[in-house]
């Protein structure tokens, strides 16, 4: 199949990439800077990854990697819609530059690639469009509302996408990490400007959404677990709509399905008040 995966600078992206092209697939591996693409290109001696300039919030650059691998190949099968941005800081500390980056990044850079793709997979009356949303895209933690208010709209999206898809033989899901070892946690961990600031109302809370962040990623999990899923469904010919990954979303996805409202938002007050 030919497959053209977002953000493979690193974390899933770079996994789904390898763990792809090792499975046979031919990787159009999308990187926003074509200058960081050294351990990709390391990793990947001898394998079908071919990297590709593409960052998502620029339209140019969605439309030329897509014309070029349709020059190349003459199809595209998959598309995995990995590339994604967090920021973290209570609602108010954050400003507007910030939660528009996320949305133009997690979802307006995201719906327009899929754009940009869908008229060669309905042409073809095959494809499979993965979408990479986060146990935020089904429950919101205090100081992430941002980033889990773009991946509620993706999670929105993406389930109206597939109705539509259907009738053209195009497959499509959504993917639910939970906490995983990548560099969201780490070089490309985001926190709102004013966030930082001592004298900010919030600062009580953001210190102990930092504790609890830090818990969190102490238990994060190995990123090969979801390369691997993503690849197995990319000849799934009737996959399940959401793909919860790891322990812990799939114990909070589990008890946001059993429990009223009022018991989540209990339990998350009750973890926020023990940390620090
Ligand atoms: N790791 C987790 O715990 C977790 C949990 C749930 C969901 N997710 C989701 O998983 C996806 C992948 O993240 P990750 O965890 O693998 O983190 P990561 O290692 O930071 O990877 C994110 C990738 O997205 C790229 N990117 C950022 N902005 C971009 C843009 N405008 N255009 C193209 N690429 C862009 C980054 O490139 P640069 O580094 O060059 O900016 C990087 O390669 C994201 O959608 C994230 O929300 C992660």
């Amino acid at each position: 199949m030919i497959v053209l995966v977002t953000g493979c600078r690193s974390g899933f992206g770079q996994n789904i990439a390898l763990r792809a092209a090792r499975a046979g697939h031919t990787v159009y591996a999308g990187l926003r800077d074509l200058n960081t693409a050294g351990p990709l290109v390391e990793a990947a001696k001898g394998l079908p990854v071919h990297p590709i300039a593409l960052d998502v919030v620029d339209a140019a650059q969605r439309e030329a990697a897509v014309a070029r691998i349709i020059a190349e190949q003459g199809r595209i099968d998959a598309l995995i819609n990995n590339a994604g941005v967090a920021i973290g800081g209570p609602l108010e500390d954050l400003e507007e530059d910030e939660v528009r980056h996320v949305f133009e990044v997690n979802v307006f850079g995201l719906w327009a690639l899929t754009n940009v793709v869908l008229p060669h997979m309905r042409a073809q009356k095959s494809g499979i469009i993965q979408n990479i949303s986060s146990v935020s895209g089904r429950m919101a933690l205090p100081g992430l509302g941002a980033y889990a208010a773009s991946k509620h709209a993706l999670e929105g999206m993406t389930e109206a996408l597939r109705v539509e898809l259907a009738p053209f033989g195009v497959r499509v899901v959504i993917i639910e990490p939970g906490p995983y070892k990548t560099d969201i946690l780490g070089r490309n961990r985001a926190l709102g400007r004013k966030a930082q600031r001592p004298d900010s109302p919030y600062a009580d809370l953001s210190a102990r959404s930092d504790a609890l962040f830090a818990k969190v990623s102490a238990s994060a999990e190995d990123p090969e677990d979801v390369a691997e899923r993503c690849v197995d469904l990319l000849t799934d010919p009737s996959p399940a709509l959401r793909h919860p990954m790891g322990k812990s979303a799939r114990m909070r996805l589990l008890a946001r399905w059993a429990l009223p409202d009022g018991v989540i938002e209990a339990v998350t007050k009750a973890a926020l008040k023990r940390a620090k």
